[in-house]
């Protein structure tokens, strides 16, 4: 079925045939026994009704779900609530305003402790700021940040006014934020001076004004002071954040919005060059943020210490950072900077330091402290740790053996958690108290969850099989659609299993003889690189879009760390006859700075030709098996089967990497 299933999840069935139950003492006291699964069984909607009355609402709703505009769903129909006054407000009402929410870790080592009654205060005094600014419900703001403190107020402030985030990974490059400003008609750009980078300040403030320059809409740029950096200002646009957000009062009252209220837009990759905004909204997606966090994570709120080292810049940070945790009166720890700075034990020094109990991280991650060794680690206390979390891309089990034995000490319960950008929140993954873990597995659907693995026809494939990954019922979480394009949402996860109604993931999966669901990779043309999603035809344009470049194929190759590595073919134009060492760094900066540092190709080859089928469609598969030096596979429906060898004997030049 699929071109990526040799990935790494499916060794594991030959290598890996332990599975791990939890201790009867972490299923005696566990937030979710079996019991979950029986009550969502029996009445799907009186359980999300019941998950949703988690939370505080000003007015409630007259209906759970109305799925008669499918795919367009609105869950709890005319319930009211603010998010949050539901992440924050409501824990200091009830006597947790002296409760930690973050303790926050700068790269340099500078730290913040941020109570509920701070965060209350501190996002009261940013929802002032921008009302000062005129942006009112329904406007969209842009925030392109480090992992500061600030960016999560500036979050909830959003949240709180009903304006509609739309977070930009300070990763990116400024077009990339361009192009997303653009696409949302922002009104407002938040950002800092610059970030911390592997223990150096960098600029960010340059690539907001790059941006900006070519997008009306914005009227401010508020920035918030972090790095000390120099920048160029624009007198009556751009504004410090110490200007005006200190000034104001503390106190604001929140105002409720309808369930179906515009949350948020994050844009992610699909597979055309064009990322597309996944619009979330209110009330049924902070009920699916906050069971899942509460059950998945068995987070105890007045004992546990979280943390997910997520970047608010992905789906990650939004719902298990900032919503969910938040909404569930967590302690966290958020840590701005990178895990080796300014040494490899950075991550379990501040594990030990605030006694983490609960920690989430991507695969990627795990691997790469693998490669750093086991006896990094065992230099920390990691004692309290009790509950580990995976995500981003299928965990081999390899990984998952020694994110058990050297993090976990052998004890810890590993939940592997498969979710999207689009599904807003958990779906398929081990609850730890009930669940019996399988290393490489996310296992089941959570209750009130309904996923199936269907075949090329959308018929349910038989323990044991292979293919597709759907979902199959509306859930609360699940985006509302693309931002302005909704034939585009209809087209891209409605279309390939119309008949059944199926969304389709773009996941590959299959049944183990259990009936577990284990996760193959994607099956479409997007990369998974670091747990992040990259388009094949994204970085085509990018490198398209180069004067020496004539066509280009990019694939994901498997990578030992990062799972996937971006490999470019490029065919260069007549008048670009160098195709040496000189060339190749250009283009990979090239991509860079069109999509920022982590679309970077690993390796770019330069080739004379493209293998392309009769109609002229690149044949993936085949610059696949030479990006990752297997034997080429069928070439018979090549439209000219020489051009392989001029591949395979051109690969020695052009090969680069950091
Ligand atoms: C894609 C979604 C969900 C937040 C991070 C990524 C892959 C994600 C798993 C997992 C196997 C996984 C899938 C999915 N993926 N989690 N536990 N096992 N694959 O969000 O950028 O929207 O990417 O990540 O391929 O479709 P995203």
């Amino acid at each position: 079925m699929t071109e990526q299933s040799q990935g790494p999840a499916l060794d594991n069935l030959l290598t890996e045939s332990r599975t791990f139950p939890p201790s009867d003492e972490f299923a005696a006291a566990a937030n979710a026994g079996p019991d979950l699964y029986a009550a969502a069984e029996a009445d799907r909607e009186a359980f999300w009704a019941k998950q949703a009355e988690r939370l505080h609402w000003d007015s409630k709703w007259d209906q759970v779900l109305d799925w008669s505009d499918a795919p367009f769903a609105k869950w709890f129909v005319g319930g009211k609530l603010n998010v949050a006054y539901n992440c924050v407000d409501r824990h200091v009402e009830s006597g947790h305003g002296e409760q930690i929410a973050i303790h926050w870790e700068g790269e340099p080592g500078d730290t913040r402790t941020i109570t509920y009654a701070n965060l209350l205060a501190e996002v009261s005094k940013t929802a002032n700021a921008l009302t000062e600014l005129g942006l009112q419900a329904g406007d969209r703001v842009a925030i392109y940040m480090p992992m500061i403190p600030e960016a999560i107020f500036s979050m909830l402030a959003c949240a709180r006014l009903g304006l509609t985030h739309s977070v930009v990974f300070g990763g990116f490059s400024a077009e990339a934020l361009r192009s997303r400003i653009e696409d949302a008609s922002a009104k407002l750009v938040i950002t800092t001076d610059g970030q911390y980078r592997r223990g150096k300040p960098a600029a960010l403030k340059p690539a907001v004004d790059e941006a900006v320059a070519q997008t009306p809409t914005i009227e401010h740029v508020l920035v918030v002071k972090r790095t000390d950096t120099e920048v160029a200002w624009t007198e009556g646009r751009d504004i410090w954040w110490s200007d005006l957000v200190d000034k104001q009062s503390d106190q604001h009252t929140p105002e409720a919005f309808d369930s179906e209220h515009p949350l948020y837009i994050l844009y992610t990759s699909g597979t055309t060059g064009k990322p597309k905004g996944i619009l979330h909204t209110s009330g049924g997606y902070l009920t699916q943020a906050s069971y899942t966090h509460f059950n998945v994570f068995d987070l105890k709120p007045d004992t546990d210490v979280y943390w997910c080292t997520a970047d608010i810049g992905w789906v990650t940070g939004h719902s298990y950072i900032v919503y969910g945790p938040l909404s569930n009166r967590v302690t966290q720890v958020v840590y701005e900077g990178t895990p080796n700075t300014p040494h490899e034990g950075r991550h379990w020094e501040i594990v030990q330091k605030y006694g983490v109990s609960i920690y989430y991280t991507a695969p990627t991650l795990i691997r790469t402290f693998m490669k750093w060794g086991k006896d990094i680690p065992a230099k920390y206390d990691l004692s309290s740790l009790r509950v580990l979390g995976s995500v981003g891309e299928p965990i081999n089990p390899e990984a998952w053996i020694w994110y058990r034995e050297n993090i976990g000490a052998n004890r810890t319960p590993i939940v592997d958690t498969w979710w999207q950008t689009e599904t807003g929140a958990i779906m398929i993954s081990p609850l730890p108290g009930v669940t019996s873990t399988k290393p490489g597995s996310a296992q089941r659907a959570l209750p009130g969850v309904s996923a199936k693995v269907v075949d090329d026809q959308g018929k349910e494939v038989p323990h044991g099989g292979g293919g597709y990954l759907v979902l199959d019922k509306p859930w609360p979480s699940m985006l509302r659609g693309i931002w302005g394009d909704n034939d585009r949402y209809r087209d891209t996860y409605w279309s390939r299993f119309a008949d059944q109604g199926f969304y389709f993931a773009g996941d590959g999966a299959k049944y183990d003889n259990d009936g577990d669901i284990w996760l193959l990779g994607r099956v479409d043309d997007v990369m998974n690189v670091s747990g992040h999603r990259i388009s094949t035809t994204e970085v085509e344009s990018a490198l398209v879009s180069h004067p020496t470049v004539a066509e280009a194929a990019v694939v994901g190759a498997t990578d030992p760390t990062t799972g996937q590595g971006i490999v470019a073919f490029v065919i260069l134009r007549g008048d670009a006859v160098d195709g040496g060492a000189d060339a190749v760094k250009a283009l990979r900066d090239h991509v860079a700075k069109e999509i920022g540092p982590i679309a970077k190709p690993r390796q770019v080859m330069v080739v004379p030709e493209l293998p392309k089928t009769r109609s002229g469609k690149i044949m993936r598969r085949l610059l696949r098996d030479v990006a990752e030096n297997r034997s080429i596979g069928d070439v018979t429906t090549l439209a000219d089967s020489s051009v392989m060898d001029m591949i395979s004997q051109g690969l020695n030049k052009g090969g680069s990497e950091d």
